[in-house]
Parts: structure tokens; sequence; C-alpha cells
């Protein structure tokens, strides 16, 4: 029987948290700078993205060593050099992410602003600097890089940015969100593909769970700058009034409801998955519990 998340999260998230620990600092030659990279990567957090990638390549029985760990622990470099820029005073200018100041409240929007700048390539060197085939390597560099660069988390952060304050058509929405926040969801679970060198043809369902699943998250992030608390999501609410969100847009219980049927077909995909796999994928299922729904409150 396929290991259940709870005991999956219990073996691998202090694996994941010992690499951000003790890996960014040695590779960091500007004190402060260290300091101030390590200070919002080991502030908290789900760990989400390399929770997923980890997830594929269990769920398809391959073994992790510590080559493997790392480089899915780079995606969470990039994340959150994301989240870094995204409270600058410039952006969304937010004073507290993972329940703790953010880093410009600590360090300053100059240093700040260098922290994400450090991730975000020492993510690339996470990826590469191991000994996994090159080949492997490479498609991860290419994949990283379409998915955080200007085709798609930064694209979406633009259209964040750009559109803030104007009302997005809902197809304009999706595709915001695509970008800023499917974009590197779909990458988690494509490097656990690339990783098993699942070939390219049987990719197509899992990455579909992927793409529904990412755009489920920020429907749910959405959702929960209205309903939620600080206490609860560590950072602030009530931010969006201004921004292209779906409560915004569709009001809070239409909200509910695109992201049940959202949630639906990401399921749907992954049964879809599992046969063209021939892989038990109720691992990666019990990822759409993250989502509580209107009833359940
Ligand atoms: C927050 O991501 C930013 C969005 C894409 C909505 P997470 O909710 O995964 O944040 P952490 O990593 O747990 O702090
Ligand atoms: C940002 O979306 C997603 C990123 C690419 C960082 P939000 O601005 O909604 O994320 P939060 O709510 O600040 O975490
Ligand atoms: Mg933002
Ligand atoms: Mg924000
Ligand atoms: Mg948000």
């Amino acid at each position: 029987m396929a290991i259940k998340l709870k005991d999956f999260q219990k073996r691998w998230l202090p694996k994941i948290n010992d690499v951000l620990e003790n890996e960014i600092i040695p590779d960091t030659d500007q004190e402060t700078l260290a300091q101030s990279m390590s200070y919002s990567v080991n502030a908290g957090g789900k760990r989400l993205r390399p929770l997923f990638s980890l997830a594929v390549l269990t769920s398809l029985g391959q073994s992790i060593d510590h080559d493997i760990l790392k480089a899915c622990c780079a995606l969470e470099l990039m994340h959150t050099y994301s989240l870094i820029h995204d409270d600058l005073p410039a952006m969304d200018n937010d004073e507290l992410r993972r329940g703790k100041p953010t880093n410009h409240v600590v360090y300053g929007a100059g240093m700040a602003t260098l922290a994400g700048d450090g991730l975000q390539p020492l993510a690339f060197q996470w990826l590469v600097d191991n000994n996994l085939p090159s080949a492997i390597k490479s498609e991860l560099v290419l994949e990283l890089a379409k998915a955080a660069g200007p085709h798609g988390m930064v694209a979406g952060q633009a259209d964040d940015i750009h559109f803030e304050g104007t009302k997005l058509t809902l197809s304009g929405l999706q595709k915001l969100d695509r970008n800023k926040t499917g974009a590197l969801i779909r990458y988690a679970i494509n490097a656990g593909l690339i990783i098993a060198d699942v070939p390219s043809t049987q990719r197509k369902d899992l990455l579909k769970f992927a793409e529904a699943y990412g755009v489920a998250f920020q429907i749910y992030d959405d959702i929960l700058d209205v309903v939620g608390t600080e206490q609860q999501i560590g950072k602030p609410v009530h931010q969006d009034a201004t921004k292209n969100t779906y409560p915004n847009l569709l009001g809070l219980d239409k909200s509910y409801a695109v992201l049940q049927t959202t949630v639906n077909s990401a399921r749907q995909s992954l049964k879809s998955a599992s046969e063209t796999l021939s892989s038990d994928l109720s691992l990666l299922a019990d990822f759409c519990n993250y989502f509580e729904f209107k009833d359940e409150k």
C-alpha cells in the first residue's frame, strides 16, 4: 500500500529542512547576504514544491539519494526568492511572511533584493552541482528556467502588478495565475518525472494534474486572503483589495465552486496518470486534502 502523506512528510520534511538549513551558508561568500537568504528560506513554509517532486519519485518507485534530494530542494530556493521579491515595498509591500517579519523589514529592501538575486542562481547551481546524468540536469535547468522566468512566474508577477486596480477577464486571470503560481508547481511535478526518466509521451496526465493543482492553489490562496487569519496563514490577510483575484472577480461562493471543480479535475487527471504510468498515485491524491471547502469549516 502507498505511504500516506502524513507519514511521507514525517520522513522527508526533516531531510528537506536539513539541506536548506546547512547548505546555503557555505555556498555564500558574504555574511549578511548568507543570513538574509537563510532567514527567509528557513522561516518555515510548507515545502509543498520539493515534497511534490519527492512524492512523484516515491510513487514511481525511485530511490532518493542526497544528490536527488538537493536537486529537489533547488525549487524551494527559487520559490523563496519569488516570495522575498513579492513582499518588497515596490511590489505587494507586506511585512509578515511565514509568521515572521519579511526579509526587507529585517535586512532592508536592498539586501532583500540581493537575497532574492542570490537564491535564484543558487537554485540552478543545486540542480547541476551533482552526479545526476547530464541529460537529466540540462532538462531540469531548461524546465526551471522556463517555469520561473519571463515565460512563467515572472510573467505572472508582471501581469499581477500591471493590471492592479483594473479588472481582468476570467481568462486573463487564469493566465495570470497559471504563470505566477502554476508554473513552479507544474515544474515541481515535472522535476520528479524528469529525474525518474519518464518518457515525455507518458508525462501528460501528471502534468495536467499539476496544472489544475496550481490553479486551485492560487484560488485557495485568494480565498484565504478573505476568510483566513494571519495566525493561520503566517502572512497578513485582506491585502488583495486592488488585486485580480477570484473572490474579487467572482465573489466568494463562486470562488469556492471553481476551486471544487478545479480540484475534481486535478483528481481526474491523476486517475488517468495512474493508468498511463501503471503506478499507485494515492500519495499525490493526498495533496488535494490541503484544500478546505466552505461546508467543511
Ligand atoms: C505562497 O506559496 C505563494 C503562492 C504561490 C500563493 P506557499 O503557500 O506555498 O508558501 P509557503 O512556502 O508555504 O510559505
Ligand atoms: C504571489 O502571489 C505568488 C508568487 C509568485 C510569489 P501572492 O502575492 O498572492 O502570494 P502571497 O499571498 O503574498 O503569498
Ligand atoms: Mg503578489
Ligand atoms: Mg503577495
Ligand atoms: Mg496571495
